[in-house]
């Protein structure tokens, strides 16, 4: 029974042969703590900026156990890219949040301390599916690393970080690094009301309207327009 079973997954496998991203979900599915559909697009967006030429490094803000990184990670080697990658997390679990800035404060608050990652385990996950490549794994809160190591220019941002200060810190820091045509994914967009509120204060205090697609009911994502001008240059 299980050899038949065995030969028939064999004969599916070559009929049906698996997509680079299934492949790529499959390797990270227990460690990500996102959506199919967000994952998809990260997967795609990856590959896109890679294909489109974008200059500029991968950056993660909130990598927990690793899930999405990881897939950014092969996501890069199934697009033959040498781009860096940026990981930034406190391997903490999720710090306060703020009570005068996240609307849904008293929801957040019992969300302290989980989604705890290691950083250890994380450099494995993801160096096994980077293949060659620069990882650079930041450890500590946002707001005490990334103003002293982040790199200059950035060409896919993916923040999952949640609350508002988290959210409008990484904001505020890089996405003038970004580039024209990059992408922009903010998992908790439709989903913690802190993380929509940072996301639409700082557009709205540069005067940008944010061209925001929506992916879930928590993601979406946008292409940097055309007319902005990343600070590297
Ligand atoms: C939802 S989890 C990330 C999940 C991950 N992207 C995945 O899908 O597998 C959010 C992470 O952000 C981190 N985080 C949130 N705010 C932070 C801050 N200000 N500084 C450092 N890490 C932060 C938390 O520690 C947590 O690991």
């Amino acid at each position: 029974m299980i050899s038949a079973l065995k030969r028939m997954n064999r004969w599916r496998m070559k009929r049906f042969p698996l997509t680079d991203f299934e492949r790529a979900f499959a390797s990270v599915e227990p460690h990500a703590l996102m959506g199919l559909r967000a994952l998809a697009r990260l997967y795609s967006g990856t590959r896109e900026v890679v294909r489109e030429g974008i200059e500029g490094d991968i950056v993660e803000c909130g990598v927990a156990r690793g899930g999405s990184a990881g897939l950014l990670a092969r996501a890069l080697r199934d697009a033959g890219s040498d781009k860096r990658m940026w990981l930034y997390d406190n391997f903490e679990g999720m710090p306060e949040p703020d009570p005068k800035r996240d609307p849904d404060y008293e929801a957040a608050r019992k969300y302290v301390g989980a989604c705890k990652g290691d950083e250890v385990q994380v450099r494995e996950l993801v160096t096994g599916l980077r293949g060659p490549g620069e990882i650079q794994i930041v450890k500590g809160l946002f707001q005490d690393t990334l103003p002293f190591r982040a790199p200059q220019r950035v060409a896919l941002l993916h923040l999952d970080c949640d609350w508002y200060q988290s959210v409008r810190f990484c904001l505020d820091t890089l996405y003038d690094r970004m580039e024209p045509g990059g992408i922009l994914q903010l998992d908790d967009y439709h989903f913690w009301e802190g993380c929509r509120k940072a996301v639409d204060e700082f557009f709205l205090n540069r005067k940008i309207e944010p061209r925001l697609v929506t992916i879930d009911a928590s993601s979406v994502w946008m292409r940097i327009p055309a007319a902005h001008s990343s600070s590297a240059k």
